[in-house]
């Protein structure tokens, strides 16, 4: 063992190469079971992929990088299922592509946001967030009530990530430019909001 083991020591690149293999096995043996484990890839009961105006509101919300500034990921801590709701769970987000759950909170987490606020509060909020929380330093985004959101581009979003593999059906992709059609980027970012969290286990 002594000398082996002083051999290896003194050897930098057989080192290196056994250190590698190390941590591989050990990466591979926390990361490989979760991709075949049911509940960290099955959405939970109601989960759907986005309806037209969420999936808008929720591109805009990456365009804009809210996730910045705020995370979607409650953590299985008491203070923080005390203050937002029940902890996450990986199939709240199979659809969420990419994920958002991040771990920057400039602002509070937005997990489980969606039914806290009315969309009016929103609205008020996003276009000038001082009109209601005056210590805010959260940015305004007054372009957001001007941009309207367009119904192909929206269509051709949902078209590929059906071909992903997101159970969209035709009909649904077929009806979505009448869904978005005339609603501003501000209109699509409220309803996104709004949907955070809306099948999460109740309670903490
Ligand atoms: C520079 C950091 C920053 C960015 C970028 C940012 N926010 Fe915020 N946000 C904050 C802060 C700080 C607060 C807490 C004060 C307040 O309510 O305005 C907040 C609060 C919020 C709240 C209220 C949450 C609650 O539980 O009270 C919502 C909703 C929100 N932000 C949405 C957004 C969205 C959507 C975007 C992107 C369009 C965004 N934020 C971008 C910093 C940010």
């Amino acid at each position: 063992m002594g000398i082996a083991h002083e051999k290896l020591e003194k050897n930098i690149g057989l080192l290196a190469v056994l250190v590698a293999v190390a941590v591989s096995i050990g990466g591979l043996a926390e990361i490989v079971p979760l991709m075949f484990q049911a509940e960290a890839i099955k959405p939970l009961p109601g989960v759907k992929p986005y309806p037209a105006l969420e999936l808008a509101g929720r591109d805009v919300y990456v365009r804009e990088g809210c996730y910045n500034c705020h995370s979607q990921m409650v953590r299985t801590l008491r203070f923080e299922t005390e203050r937002y709701g029940h902890y996450s769970l990986a199939g709240e987000s199979v659809y969420d592509r990419p994920f958002q759950w991040g771990s920057k909170r400039t602002g509070p987490d937005l997990a489980r946001v969606g039914g806290r606020y009315s969309d009016d509060w929103h609205r008020v909020h996003l276009l000038n967030p001082r009109d209601v929380v005056p210590e805010s330093n959260m940015p305004a985004f007054p372009w957001l009530a001007k941009n309207k959101l367009d119904g192909a581009t929206v269509q051709s979003h949902m078209r590929a990530i059906q071909r992903l593999g997101d159970p969209y059906t035709d009909a649904d992709i077929a009806g979505a430019p009448a869904a978005v059609d005339g609603k501003t980027e501000l209109d699509a970012l409220v309803a996104y909001l709004q949907g955070l969290g809306k099948h999460a286990p109740r309670g903490n």
